[in-house]
């Protein structure tokens, strides 16, 4: 697929891969790798090891391999060097451009001494009538990412930056909104821990005036308006959310669903235009739900206490949600039980260790809420909306 008058798309779509490396991609990913032809010809990272056969037969079809100038590995996650390998097979000698870090990813995964070229922020080659330069991306996501840079044709290669797990004939991300979307997602789970390195290197971008006409990340569809990515991501770096708290809940006899209901009653009340989400936490993957708390300016999560504690669905979203490092958010704890009661407890000192501002209160109920506990969860809405309202 051409991309410009120097670059064509020679990736893998994937449209029914589900589960990749702990995202759910119920939309399918790619993994995006890119030929620029000219003076040079370079080759810009490659695909899943799965796929290593597939994609050699069709670079084949592009291009003779011996004629491949330089290869640029922006990062070691194998859904990007996996067949670098089987290609240095074929080829060598052929020069392999990356950072420091990416060296020793790529030596501890493939334990050959490839021809290795070591490059830096501001390193670049020269490809006759255009350069390539090189832009660390460190931490984002992994210490061994970088960026780079196409004079001439003006593309950013971004690698996992600005990607989508998402694919489309058209290969291109006109209907933003389904492309966003998905950016965001992929932001949501990847980068939100990162979101300060971000920023800084977002800053550089700009500050180092790169014309960019087209951004060609590592997966998912291609940015011809540059702008409509980097912008958001400059909000989702920041942490900006919507007006939207999410209830997460599980339950097992549905009296930690009723509280649910009752406490949404009491964000309507006090707050009607505010958007408010039940989810149900066994209905929904995990990547699902980690967009929707990064979305939120707070949520409320419901368990059940059994065996003395909260429900494994519980534990799965309080685990993932520790790693994500979350900022600027409002949590609160509720749950229905028997006759011990701890969950309520235990989530919000989990919630506490994750980074969130917990509401001291929690709401437990006994069995199931009667009108007396109805009106406690209608207050305990409002009393959260009303926290949320004031910062
Ligand atoms: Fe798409 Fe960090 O791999």
């Amino acid at each position: 697929m051409k991309i410009t008058e120097h670059v064509t798309w020679v990736g893998i779509q994937q449209p029914n891969t589900h589960f990749l490396h702990g995202f759910h991609t119920r939309r399918g990913t790619s993994y995006n790798s890119y030929l620029i032809q000219g003076e040079k010809n370079v080759l810009i990272d490659t695909v899943h090891p799965n796929y290593s056969q597939q994609f050699i037969d069709n670079l084949k079809s592009h291009i003779s391999l011996d004629t491949l100038d330089y290869i640029i590995i922006q990062h070691g996650e194998l859904d990007h060097s996996g067949a670098l390998g089987e290609l240095m097979r074929l080829i060598p000698e052929t020069p392999v451009y990356c950072t420091e870090e990416c060296f020793h990813t790529l030596k501890g995964l493939y334990h050959k001494q490839f021809n290795f070229k070591k490059v830096h922020t501001g390193d670049s080659i020269d490809l006759g009538t255009m350069t390539l330069e090189f832009l660390e991306m460190k931490m984002l996501h992994w210490p061994d990412n970088m960026a780079s840079y196409l004079s001439g044709d003006h593309v950013l290669f971004s690698n996992d930056v600005f990607g989508q797990h998402m694919t489309s004939e058209h290969f291109f991300a006109e209907n933003e909104s389904d492309a966003l979307h998905e950016a965001e997602k992929y932001y949501a789970n990847t980068f939100t821990p990162f979101s300060r390195m971000m920023a800084s290197k977002l800053k550089h971008i700009r500050e180092n005036d790169y014309i960019i006409d087209c951004i060609c990340p590592g997966h998912g569809l291609i940015w011809r308006q540059p702008e409509v990515i980097l912008q958001a991501y400059d909000r989702w770096c920041h942490h900006t959310s919507e007006d939207l708290i999410v209830i997460f809940y599980d339950t097992l006899w549905n009296g930690t669903l009723q509280m649910a209901r009752h406490i949404r009653d009491g964000i309507h009340a006090d707050s009607p235009e505010t958007s408010v989400m039940m989810v149900d936490l066994k209905a929904h993957d995990a990547s699902e739900l980690m967009h929707l708390v990064f979305k939120s300016k707070g949520f409320l999560l419901g368990s059940p206490t059994i065996n003395n504690g909260y429900t494994s669905h519980v534990a799965a979203f309080l685990n993932t949600l520790k790693g994500l490092r979350f900022k600027k958010k409002l949590a609160a704890t509720f749950g229905c039980y028997g006759w011990s009661g701890e969950a309520t407890l235990q989530m919000k000192e989990e919630l506490k260790l994750s980074g969130f501002k917990v509401m001291e209160s929690t709401l437990s109920c006994i069995w199931h809420p009667n009108d007396d506990k109805i009106y406690q969860a209608q207050q305990f809405g409002i009393a959260f909306s009303k926290k949320i309202t004031s910062g």
